[in-house]
């Protein structure tokens, strides 16, 4: 913890934390997209994937809490560092800076929020059951079936899951350069096989809606 504490206090180490906790949001993400794949092969198979996670109380909270610490540290971790950017440049400079900062570092933070709010919006639509009229707890594939047949919400996952990929393709890449993981010229050369992961994790995502739209999930 204390070290955690020293880590924060300094802007490289916030950083690194931002890192660190995106890359454990990275593989969660990806798990996640792997067992929403289970729902093509049926409602006994969704389900029963559903039941394997809970037959572990203490595991899934376990899980739960290092999602919900790592999402606290990052969203936190982001809006500290955007401050103390602002706070150190000098007024004049902040246009030229505002001009300088990239195009992708700026969609990343609206984003992110936008991503930040589907995640509230979709624990209360498919975890809790709410705007969601035939909501039958454990009934995991029938929950998202029903729930996404409406045009609009299929739209909204399928929105979310483009937007993930995009967030995990220039996030991955960020971390790996504020960890110094990568040499520079590794690191473009790494590009196209870190934008695949992230396009099969948004193809994975939105493969749902789009199959629900299409009736082939019913
Ligand atoms: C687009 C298709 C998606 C589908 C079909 C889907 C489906 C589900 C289902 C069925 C659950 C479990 C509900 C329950 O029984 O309690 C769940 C939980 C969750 N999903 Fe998704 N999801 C999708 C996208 C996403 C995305 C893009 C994110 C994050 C950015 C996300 C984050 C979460 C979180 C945080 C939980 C709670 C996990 C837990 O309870 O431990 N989901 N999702």
């Amino acid at each position: 913890m204390d070290a955690l504490a020293r880590l924060w206090r300094s802007t490289v180490g916030r950083k690194a934390l931002v890192a660190a906790s995106g890359l454990f949001l990275w593989v969660w993400v990806v798990l996640h997209v792997a067992g929403n794949l289970t729902l093509f092969s049926g409602p006994a198979a969704a389900d029963g994937y559903a039941a394997a996670l809970r037959a572990t109380p203490a595991a899934l909270w376990a899980v739960r809490a290092g999602l919900a610490a790592a999402a606290i540290v990052h969203v936190a971790g982001v809006v500290s560092l955007a401050r103390a950017g602002r706070a150190a440049r000098p007024r004049h400079h902040a246009h030229a800076a505002r001009r300088a900062s990239t195009m992708a570092a700026r969609t990343m933070r609206v984003g992110g929020a936008l991503l930040l709010a589907f995640v509230v919006y979709h624990l209360l639509h498919l975890t809790a059951g709410l705007f969601h009229p035939g909501f039958l707890p454990g009934h995991v594939y029938d929950n998202v079936v029903g729930g996404l047949r409406p045009p609009w919400v299929a739209a909204i996952y399928i929105a979310a899951g483009v937007l993930l990929g995009l967030h995990l393709f220039h996030g991955l890449w960020a971390a790996a350069r504020s960890l110094g993981v990568w040499p520079e010229g590794a690191a473009r050369q790494r590009r196209p096989a870190v934008a695949l992961v992230s396009a099969a994790v948004a193809l994975g995502f939105a493969s749902v809606p789009l199959a629900v739209l299409a009736g082939w999930l019913r």
